[in-house]
């Protein structure tokens, strides 16, 4: 089987560096936030390449969830998102109290629409997550000057777009906070759970700090209701084995897309949208057809990992379909779950296997 997705050769591919990280740590006698921890997060911010702050924390959840509380925010105030999206980004809103508010995407970038944020805009909300999906860049030009002419906070969910561009500026880099997961699959993987908040306002940077380890101030005293939110110090050693090798396994991401874009270009699919003016991350590569199960049979009976992102979009999971605002007019989204289909993709996956998997493709065209 072709996996759509392959945390393990990641891990052969750097494995020399990654087994001296580990072995660094183990030896070191230290295992949760320390050097290791703080040297991530300091190269994390350079990569930024402005005067950012990074703070680690165990996952994205949380990255979204502290990063929303040190904002401020009321209990019950508003956070307009994508329902097209992790559910995640929305567990993250709930985790931290707040309500989630759905706008719709736009049908080329499937990225929160700036028309459908704008018209969700209430008395109570505070906040706009704009989630780069599948490693394209959100409008976020739009969307900050939305946000700025109605006074709310923006924090990028990045989860799925690691060092993704605009204009030549990194997504994460846009709005006031900027949320990563390090999940083993993400384009930023560990090996096991990990986040990472980025901001480049120190005050915020020390309220997670804060936040994530029980509200402790410098002399451990909870001067806020904190949480245990730590990034131990094995996950950020890879981490920073990762992130030096993050553009080049990029661009193989990217080198492979372009081979699935020329084969399949002839075929009645909607492919990813690219532009000359993004880099896209390319996490994951999706493409549209209508009635996609078909294509979907042939190509997980011919060992090709084919696999939805995502089955649902939120607000038709059971837990979330109790009348979030926006719901009941999401065109674009509902149209989107009728026809996406993800093929493998991954930096270490062979150009000889994007050729039998195009081939596939085509061989079911042929016999349809
Ligand atoms: C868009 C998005 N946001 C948030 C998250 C949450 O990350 P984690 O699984 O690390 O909590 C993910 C990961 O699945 C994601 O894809």
């Amino acid at each position: 089987m072709i996996p759509f997705s392959d945390p393990s050769a990641s891990y052969q591919s750097h494995k020399d560096e990654i087994d001296q990280a580990i072995r660094r740590v183990l030896d070191s006698g230290w295992y949760v936030l320390g050097h290791e921890v703080e040297s991530f997060e300091q190269e994390f911010s350079d990569f930024h390449g402005h005067d950012f702050h990074s703070v680690g924390v165990a996952n994205g959840t949380d990255a979204i969830a502290l990063s929303l509380r040190a904002l401020g925010l009321k209990e019950g105030d508003e956070v307009i998102t994508a329902s097209h999206t992790a559910v995640a980004t929305v567990a993250g809103i709930e985790q931290a109290g707040y309500r989630p508010v759905f706008a719709d995407i736009d049908p080329l970038t499937r990225c929160l629409c700036p028309q459908s944020l704008q018209s969700r805009i209430s008395d109570r909300t505070k906040a706009i997550i704009p989630v780069h999906i599948f490693g394209q860049p959100c409008d976020m030009n739009s969307i900050m000057e939305i946000a700025r002419s109605n006074d709310l906070w923006v924090v990028e969910d990045c989860s799925q777009a690691h060092a993704a561009e605009i204009e030549g500026k990194k997504v994460g880099s846009f709005g006031d906070l900027a949320t990563f997961s390090c999940y083993p699959t993400k384009n930023l993987g560990a090996l096991g759970d990990g986040g990472v908040v980025l901001c480049p306002d120190p005050e915020k940077a020390e309220r997670l700090r804060q936040l994530r380890q029980y509200g402790w101030d410098n002399e451990r005293e909870s001067i806020h209701s904190g949480v245990n939110s730590r990034l131990d110090e094995l996950q950020a050693a890879v981490l920073r084995v990762k992130l030096k090798h993050l553009d080049i396994d990029n661009n193989k991401r990217r080198q492979l897309a372009d081979l699935y874009d020329e084969r399949l270009r002839d075929l009645p699919l909607t492919l990813p949208h690219r532009s000359a003016k993004e880099i896209h991350a390319m996490h994951l590569y999706v493409i549209e057809r209508e009635n996609r199960e078909g294509l979907m049979k042939h190509l997980r009976d011919n060992g090709i990992g084919a696999s939805l992102h995502y089955h649902l979009p939120v607000h038709r999971h059971q837990a979330y379909s109790g009348g979030f605002h926006g719901a009941d007019d999401l065109p674009n989204t509902e149209a989107f779950y009728q026809r996406n289909l993800t093929l493998p993709l991954f930096p270490e996956l062979e150009k000889e296997s994007i050729e039998k998997i195009a081939n596939e493709v085509h061989a079911w065209f042929e016999r349809t």
